[in-house]
């Protein structure tokens, strides 16, 4: 009875008070437990008292848990959720775009406003997707402009060195009009500088289709750099490429008469800004595509270097460092 008493009066404010509250009473080793073994050695003529006592000890302390509980609970949505309206906010940190995603983005919106898709393929390629079905065969010696980096000793599984590779598979699988661009990190077997390193980012492009002339790939480009840096002007020079025929290297001019200058490029003058060509017949037959009835051209650009004219990044080493002073930078750029 003076448990009773002890119980119905016990207050408690802390969640580990009311815990050991219930411990003592209701806990395996709790008096209640006790109780209830003691009443076997009960005189009989007592035990129907010592029963109904024990019972509503149990009840008393089984309620008084559950009331503090409840009291506490309530006290607590009071205070900590609704209590002080005045705190101030948790700061959320925004993170940046990297500057090879925001270079890369802008390159397929600009594609994608005249029809192109994007077409995504593996790094570690075979050799027919990376060389062979691009009109480079074994032994050919322009395999060796690559700096292939080959993954164990299988000639058979590299990295792959451009993302041609991806057109490759794309022509496989789907049939002319195509209009495709693919974006993807490439690997070579470089010496790590300010300038170059051992993997980077490109966008390729590859348009097929019923009588497609070097003239729509002219075009095409100047549509692209100006889309890109704004009023621009470019020129072709000769090259050569294995998979294109004719080949040319893309320059863009970087100066007085342009409205971008980029000092980055100290002074003016013409910039080399990516590869390009008609697809070689080939090329076009390998994939299982009728060369005679249809033509196209493709052409490649780094996206790492573009970042670096735009941002006027000083060294290409920056964009893998991680280096969170350097990314953050990024934050006002979509
Ligand atoms: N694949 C070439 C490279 O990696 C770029 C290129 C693509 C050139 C398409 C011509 C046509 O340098």
């Amino acid at each position: 009875k003076e448990h009773i008493e002890e119980v119905e009066k016990f207050k408690a404010e802390s969640k580990e008070a009311i815990e050991s509250f219930r411990i003592k009473y209701l806990g395996k080793k709790g008096i209640l437990n006790d109780f209830f073994a003691e009443f076997k050695n009960v005189p009989v003529e007592l035990k129907k008292e010592f029963g109904q006592t024990i019972n509503k000890l149990k009840e008393a302390a089984t309620e008084k848990v559950t009331s503090l509980k409840e009291e506490l609970e309530s006290k607590v949505e009071e205070k900590g959720i609704y209590g002080d309206l005045t705190r101030p906010g948790e700061i959320i940190e925004l993170g940046a775009r990297h500057p090879i995603s925001i270079v890369k983005n802008q390159i397929i919106d600009i594609f994608s406003r005249i029809g192109f898709n994007v077409s995504e393929g593996p790094e570690i390629e075979d050799d027919w997707h990376n060389f062979t079905a691009l009109n480079l065969p074994e032994y050919h010696p322009a395999r060796d402009m690559q700096d292939t980096f080959f993954i164990q000793t299988d000639p058979d599984v590299l990295l792959r060195t451009h993302t041609s590779s991806v057109q490759v598979r794309y022509m496989e699988e789907n049939k002319p009009p195509i209009r495709t661009i693919s974006p993807g990190r490439v690997y070579r077997n470089e010496a790590i500088s300010a300038r170059s390193h051992c993997f980077f980012h490109q966008v390729e492009g590859l348009y097929i289709d019923k009588d497609v002339s070097f003239a729509d790939l002219k075009q095409t480009l100047q549509y692209f750099t100006t889309e890109m840096f704004g009023k621009s002007k470019i020129r072709l020079r000769p090259s050569y490429f294995p998979f294109t025929e004719p080949s040319a290297e893309v320059d863009v001019y970087w100066g007085l008469n342009n409205e971008i200058d980029y000092r980055i490029t100290k002074g003016t003058g013409w910039l080399e800004i990516m590869g390009c060509g008609m697809v070689d017949p080939n090329v076009l037959e390998n994939c299982g595509i009728d060369s005679k009835e249809y033509s196209g051209f493709a052409f490649g650009m780094g996206i790492d270097r573009i970042a670096l004219l735009l941002y006027q990044i000083p060294d290409i080493r920056m964009l893998s460092e991680n280096d969170i002073r350097f990314l953050e930078q990024f934050k006002s750029t979509l």
